[in-house]
Order: C-alpha cells, then structure tokens, then sequence
C-alpha cells in the first residue's frame, strides 16, 4: 500500500503519531495536543500516481481571491487557488511528474528552487524550454536527488508574479534521518502589497527608488496567513522548516525567552546543529529549526519579525511584527533527548579552482539598471564552466543594500566570511560585503542562472547566466 504524503509519521515521544490528527479514540498522553497545527499546517499536493517512487500531479496558476484586509477580496496570483501552493513532498531518489498548466493571463515558467534537477527542468525561460503561454501546459519531469528544503516559483516577471502569491513549498525527506528530532511544520514566509480596497499595490510603486530598495509588503503572512495559531505543549520539541518566499524582506525571527538549535538549511542538514538566538533568512534561504516552546499551559507565545538591517533605511523605525502565534496547552511534556543530528560534509578541494570574480553593481540611472560587473543582464554575456570544474566565486558588493545571492542547480560552500561547513544555495552578500564560495559542476551541463533574490533587483538586471559544458561535446 502507498504511503499517504499528506500525512508524516513522526515518532513523538516513544510513540509513532501522525501530524494533524491522532488515531481515532486515542487521546495523546505526551503527543502534541490535538489540532495542534490544523491552523497553520500547508495543504498537501495529491499524488496521482500509486506507484510509491513516483509523485505525480497536476498545477496550475491561476488568480484567484484571497482576502487580507478586512473582508475586501484581493486577486492573488496562485497555485490551484491557494497561496502558498500546494506543499509537494517526495523522498530521495523519486521522480516527480508536474502537469503544469498557466491559467494567469502572461506567460510564466516554474523554478525548483535548489533541486539540484536537469537544466531543461529548471524553469530558465528560452533556456530549459520557451516560456509557457496563457492556456499553454507544460510536464516538469525530474529526480529528486537531495534531501532539504526547498521550494517552487515562477522565473518571468518574477517580482510580479511571486509577489502576488506564486511560491510552494517543496520538501524532500531522507527516510534514514533520526526519527524523534520534533513535530514539523513547514512555514512559508511572505509578504504582500496591499492597498486599503484590497488590490494589489502597483509592481512600480514608489518608481526606481522602490526598485532600489526592494518592495517589501505591507502584510505579513506565514502560510499565506495573518498571524496564524499553532499549538505546542510545553517542553515538546517541534522542528520548524521556514522558507523564505518573499520578493524582497529579510525574516530575523525572534521568540522571547527561546532560542533555536538550527540543524539545516538551504542544502539539507548541517555538520552538527548550532544554536542561534535570532534566525536571519533572507529571501530565497531555508533554514530547518528545533524549538522547545515553554511556559504556562493556557499563555501564548508571539513569535516576532525583527527588523534586519540590510542597509540604507531598511531597518529604521520599524518595530517588530507578529508572524505567529504559539499556544501552549497540556502538561509539560518530560524532557527527551535530541537524537544525533550529524553529516559528513566534504570540504571541496579548491587547489587550482577557476577563479571567478563578481560584483554587484549599478549600471544606469535612466533607465534605472543593476547589473553584475557594470552589465545588466540582458546585455551579459554568460559565464563558461566545464562538467567536472571546480570554481571559486568572489561575489563582491558595491551598493548599499544587501543582496541575497543565489545560483541555480548546484549547491557550494562558503569559504569566508567563515562559517559552519554546510551547502547553500544562496547567501545574503552584505553592504560593502564580500563573500567566497566553491562550487562544483556535476555532469549536468546547460544553461544555468544566478541573480539576486530581491525579485526587483533581478528584474532590474542584476542576473547573470552560467554555461556549464561537458568537455566530451565540445
Ligand atoms: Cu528562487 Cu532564480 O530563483
Ligand atoms: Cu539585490
């Protein structure tokens, strides 16, 4: 019989449970209390396909209303009428089928965001496929070879079109990870721009100086949701897996009174889980938390955005946000300990890597251009790579705002500024800030992207392509 997807069975305490609902009749004596994530918790994708390696569905994007401010309707853009989409949950090793149909009214394309998949499933329009038109279908076929998480958006008009809700969550699980690391919940971090009728905020709205900044939304949402509840039982471990799908705020979460052992993030698990007090995610990164929520059964917890600095204003006179809440309910739970969370993670050998050297760039005022080394993206020309290489990426900033840097299909690690050992897909590149990397091309050549995940940075030129060839065609 085939596993349900919608369903995770975790083992909680000693006993197996299932996310979301206990077996009927049975009431949790050290579980989660009942209904703990029904407010929160993303609607899964149907899998189609009875074969257990194969997950296999359909998509389409489409608008659709939601309703944020008071009541009034708000086209959205969305996966099968919701925002986030439909969360897609597969194991390592399965192939993933999406019958993909663009019911919006331009043309779109779907990125998998650190799936380390073929280039002609990455979603580049006119490079993987030509974009496809309203009405017009296409099916993203491909092996799922990592365990993290990570998630699905689309790659033209990209501000636009993720801003106004196009972005899921994709998880891919390791069947022999630990069991017992914490009741999961996945959240998808975003924000909108919205006026007070409930229509969206224009894409040019405060002109090239919004551009610059980055449009950040006026209403935050986790899950697609204004302050939603979760529940926890004091002293449980929960595992929390953020995402971070907006077009361009940073999320630096803060809890009062807890801090977070971080034991994952973009590329799946780190060496050894680390303790962070205040989580930075910046848009585009993922981030894989354990948490033990504490206090009085009966009080509630706010967990808080705190405004990151992320240069020039970003961060002035702004007081922190709600993102959600958490309940506390039951009797404290006896403490358990964390099961071993380690992974042996190679250092790339960059002896006699290729040297490249990038930076991020203004290129004109009028029109108003960003760019990498001076060239906006549609004037660039792409980098050369060979199947096999090792590079070393020097990404240098030279604007007064930060910049999440991120590359498409492989994964590297950062070499300085120095930090725990781990594989990224994209990296926050600080005001004045220099950054270095090692990536390897594996054996899939093609026609790769990376840009700046500030969705109006990239619009606004600040992307490049990467050819990675393999030397036995040339
Ligand atoms: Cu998530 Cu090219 O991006
Ligand atoms: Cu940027």
């Amino acid at each position: 019989m085939k596993r349900s997807r919608g369903r995770v069975f975790l083992v909680v305490g000693g006993l197996v449970t299932t996310i979301g609902c206990a077996p009927e009749g049975v009431i949790p004596s050290s579980g989660q209390p009942p209904g703990w994530d029904d407010g929160i918790r993303l609607p899964a994708a149907a899998d189609i396909n009875p074969d257990p390696s194969v997950v296999e569905l359909n998509l389409e994007a489409r608008p659709a209303p939601q309703s944020y401010v008071a009541g009034r309707p708000t086209t959205m853009w969305t996966f099968d009428g919701m925002v986030p989409g439909p969360m897609i949950r597969a194991r390592v090793g399965d192939r993933v089928v999406v019958h993909f149909r663009n019911g919006l009214p331009e043309e779109t394309t779907i990125h998998w965001h650190g799936l380390r998949i073929s280039a002609a499933m990455d979603g580049m329009p006119d490079h993987s496929q030509p974009p496809i038109q309203p009405g017009g279908s296409f099916v993203y076929d491909f092996v799922v070879p990592d365990a993290s998480t990570f998630w699905y958006h689309p790659h033209v008009n990209s501000a636009v079109q993720e801003g106004n809700g196009l972005y899921g969550a994709f998880i891919v699980d390791d069947p022999s990870e630990p069991p017992g690391l914490g009741d999961e919940v996945v959240m998808v971090l975003s924000d909108l721009g919205v006026n007070d009728d409930g229509s969206l905020q224009a894409r040019d709205s405060g002109g090239d100086l919004g551009t610059l900044f980055g449009r950040e939304g006026n209403v935050l949402l986790v899950n697609g949701k204004v302050r939603p509840t979760l529940k926890a039982r004091p002293g449980l471990r929960q595992r929390w897996r953020f995402i971070n799908a907006a077009k361009a705020r940073y999320f630096q979460i803060g809890l009062e009174g807890h801090s977070f052992t971080r034991i994952g993030g973009d590329g799946g698990l780190l060496t050894a889980p680390v303790d962070v007090a205040q989580p930075v995610i910046t848009p585009g990164e993922r981030m894989d938390l354990i948490v033990t929520p504490e206090g009085d059964a009966g009080s509630e917890l706010v967990v808080k955005w705190i405004a990151f600095d992320r240069g020039f204003g970003t961060a002035y006179n702004r007081p922190p946000e709600d993102m959600f809440v958490v309940k506390l309910e039951g009797t404290r739970a006896e403490p358990s300990p964390m099961p071993l969370v380690r992974r042996d993670i190679p250092p790339l050998a960059i002896d006699g890597a290729t040297q490249i050297d990038l930076t991020l760039t203004q290129v004109s005022t009028t029109p108003f251009q960003l760019g990498i080394n001076g060239v906006a993206y549609k004037d660039s020309e792409p980098l050369m790579a060979d199947v096999g290489e090792t590079q070393v990426w020097t990404v240098t900033n030279t604007i007064v705002f930060a910049h999440p840097f991120h590359l498409h299909g492989f994964f590297f690690q950062v070499l300085s500024p120095e930090r725990p050992l781990e594989w990224k897909d994209t990296v926050d590149i600080p005001v004045d800030g220099t950054v270095r990397f090692a990536v390897r091309y594996d054996n899939r050549p093609g026609m790769w992207m990376f840009h700046c995940h500030i969705l109006d940075h990239a619009d606004a030129g600040m992307m490049g392509a990467l050819m990675v060839m393999d030397p036995h065609s040339h």
